[in-house]
């Protein structure tokens, strides 16, 4: 049984990853493993808690079990509120419902594996290393194939924390601009965190 400090981790990361299985379909399950995977890498590299690392990236697309067009009421059950972006875009909910259910489903009560769920999908300012590393990890986990996932890669072995970051958020921002897409505010948010703390 794998406990963290306060004993707030009531499974163990295998009933947690069995219960994961049962859930997901077999693409979002092997994505999970592979985030999980690449989150423990960069908390070795950063000097994070791997176990937390791990734990998060299995866990971070849990509310993903839910049709896309169930995530509102799903979102509406647990208190959270819908903002403008998200109503248009309902998939950017399920960060915030993972965030809740790691505690309903997969026991696990933790402030900052529960914040770096939140945050996975369009990130916020003054993110945590857990936070960042989650984020990152989703965009460039073994399984993710698109252009340029190559050189974000690459980025993970040499680059610091915030620049890798800075990279990826410009990546998105990018990426959601050419698509002529909203780009959500706490991504422009947590991109100017970055720049103004550098
Ligand atoms: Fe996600
Ligand atoms: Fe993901």
């Amino acid at each position: 049984m794998i406990r963290n400090n306060e004993g707030k981790i009531s499974m163990t990361i295998d009933e947690m990853r069995r219960e994961l299985q049962r859930r997901l379909n077999k693409k979002r399950f092997a994505h999970s493993i592979g985030v999980a995977n690449t989150a423990v890498k960069l908390a070795k590299r950063f000097s994070v808690d791997e176990t937390k690392a791990y734990i998060a990236g299995i866990l971070h697309d849990c509310a993903r079990e839910f049709e896309d067009d169930d995530l509102p009421t799903q979102a509406k059950l647990r208190g959270i509120k819908i903002g403008e972006v998200e109503q248009v875009m309902p998939l950017l909910l399920h960060p915030y419902i993972g965030a809740k259910m790691i505690k309903e489903i997969y026991g696990v009560d933790d402030e900052e594996i529960s914040q770096a769920i939140y945050r996975h999908t369009v990130g916020a300012r003054n993110m945590t290393k857990l936070d960042k590393i989650i984020y990152f990890a989703d965009m460039i986990e073994p399984n993710r194939n698109y252009p340029g996932v190559e050189k974000l890669r690459a980025l993970a072995e040499t680059a610091e924390l915030d620049e890798i970051l800075l990279t990826a958020f410009n990546e998105t921002i990018i990426f959601v601009i050419k698509k002529n897409s909203l780009v959500h505010p706490d991504t422009i948010a947590a991109r100017n965190f970055l720049l103004l703390n550098k």
